[in-house]
């Protein structure tokens, strides 16, 4: 891999402490960092180089997964991080920044390739990215690469604004943007399914699946996210981001060549052909909820509307179920439901697909299941199938057994998202980045819904606390005749 200089906005801040640090270290011990790297860590703080460098060692004791190298290895790593001051606004501390990553690239013969991480609040990201074009720091004679983050913008107008401003500093291909959703492995894995396995190959379309159902249910609340989380919603938050990522990443046709090109491109067609929504589709496809007090996991949790920081009249979904249409000739007629929401009964996010049955008239007496395609992305990691089968201890009664190939024993050992994802960021390998075009067209499908949900158009539905959201998303699959899967 070429030696480049990585520098990292925002070093102090959470997510560098838990999830940063932890894969860059974690990249170390499994040998996939560049030979020869300088990382540089800036916030606003004045910190020295080994004060920043106990704070990176304190990080990974407490989140890597990797602590049984941690004695032999940890001076060298350690030794890659270097810190400098830096207030996003003064142009002298970009300057000083400079000064470093020339000094350091000297010292340790890197090549001018520069990668800029922007683990800082979004409103940041246009100021940094301009003054790293002004200051010098982003003309190489290598290449440079920007890492941001979501949110990407907070509707349509600003997301097209952030873009544009972003594009006078970066080009495109220069950009990566993280969903971590795409980092996770059975979310990369849909592409083998779908297209390693002639079986489920020629089973992956409308003449054989029924629907299609993608699940992201949490049981942790708003946390102490209120300040961003009551401005967003579950319509932002995980709707217009991970929920149409996935969604992508399953309808997809089979590109000509596995390859981020292709591949962005034929997820690229799946928004094209997503049936846009008008007032009264959104009325009739989307149900929005919010939590009320409950019990999760055994544990007595207070409604949303009393959380520290919500306000008292909050009208924020933190619940949301669509049914969504794909225009395309592979899909007409297929409904594909999405949901997602917090204080739900279970931590889990899947992915079932359910076929057609058409045999089922054949078995009159024996009402049979569908078969499914379950594929669990998080916490666990399994992929089953559903069959029927003749159960002889029951007089040969037809009964749904499951095949089942799990993730988890081997899972220890997998890289976890932010690793996988800043590897492939390292490589130039955009695969599971998300393009611009993927964005804006997803902020163009959820616009409409926002207007909606903004001026209080449909209801708010609560639901309780520890369970499965309102009763009104199970009506958005009962119109159809179906249900979610696995039954609840
Ligand atoms: C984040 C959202 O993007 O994803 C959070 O901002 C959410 O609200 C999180 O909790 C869920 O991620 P995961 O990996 O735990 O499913």
């Amino acid at each position: 891999m070429e030696s480049m200089t990585f520098v990292l906005f925002g070093a102090t801040g959470d997510l560098a402490k838990r999830k940063i640090f932890p894969a860059l270290y974690n990249l170390y011990v499994d040998q996939k960092l560049p030979q020869s790297i300088s990382i540089i860590g800036l916030g606003r703080r004045d910190l020295s180089h080994s004060d920043f460098q106990e704070k990176v060692k304190d990080s990974i004791l407490d989140f890597s997964r990797r602590l049984e190298h941690e004695a032999a290895n940890m001076g060298e790593f350690l030794d890659y991080f270097r810190y400098s001051t830096l207030d996003v606004n003064r142009e002298e501390d970009y300057q000083s920044l400079l000064e470093l990553v020339r000094q350091r690239e000297k010292e340790l013969h890197l090549e001018e390739n520069r990668m800029f991480y922007l683990s800082v609040a979004p409103e940041f990201f246009e100021t940094i990215a301009l003054n790293i074009k002004n200051s010098g720091l982003g003309q190489t004679n290598g290449w440079k690469r920007l890492i941001i983050e979501k949110p990407f913008g907070h509707d349509l107008q600003s997301a097209r604004e952030l873009n544009e401003k972003l594009s006078r500093a970066f080009e495109e291909e220069e950009i990566y943007r993280i969903d971590h959703y795409l980092g996770k492995p059975m979310v990369q894995n849909l592409e083998a399914l779908s297209f390693a396995n002639p079986i489920l190959q020629s089973l992956w379309n409308k003449e054989h699946i029924a629907n299609v159902q993608i699940t992201a249910s949490e049981t942790v609340g708003v946390e102490k996210r209120a300040g961003y989380y009551d401005q967003a919603g579950a319509i932002r938050d995980m709707v217009q981001n991970h929920m149409l990522q996935i969604l992508m990443m399953t309808a997809m046709a089979k590109p000509k060549t596995i390859n981020a090109a292709e591949i962005r491109h034929e997820k690229r067609k799946v928004m094209e052909s997503l049936r846009p929504l008008k007032e009264k589709e959104v009325k009739n496809d989307i149900v929005r909820g919010q939590y009320i007090s409950g019990e999760v996991n055994g544990q007595k949790v207070q409604s949303y509307l009393e959380e520290p920081g919500v306000s008292p009249f909050s009208n924020t979904d933190t619940f949301v179920a669509a049914r969504l249409w794909i225009d395309h000739p592979s899909w007409t007629e297929v409904p594909f439901y999405i949901r997602t929401g917090k204080r739900m009964k279970e931590k889990s996010t899947r992915i079932v697909i359910e076929f057609k049955n058409k045999e089922n008239q054949k078995y009159k007496n024996n009402q049979m299941n569908p078969n499914l395609l379950i594929i669990e992305i998080n916490p666990n990691e399994n992929i089953s199938l559903q069959l029927n089968s003749k159960n002889p201890l029951n007089n040969g009664k037809i009964t749904p057994i499951r095949i089942d190939f799990s993730n988890n024993q081997i899972s220890l050992g997998v890289p976890e998202a932010y690793e996988r994802l800043i590897y492939d960021a390292f490589n130039g390998d955009s695969t599971f980045f998300a393009h611009w075009k993927e964005v804006e067209l997803s902020w163009e499908w959820v616009q409409p819904i926002l207007h909606v949900f903004e001026n209080n158009l449909v209801p708010l539905h609560k639901y309780q606390s520890g369970s499965y959201g309102p009763a009104a998303s199970d009506s958005l699959l009962l119109d159809n005749g179906f249900k979610w899967w696995p039954d609840e």
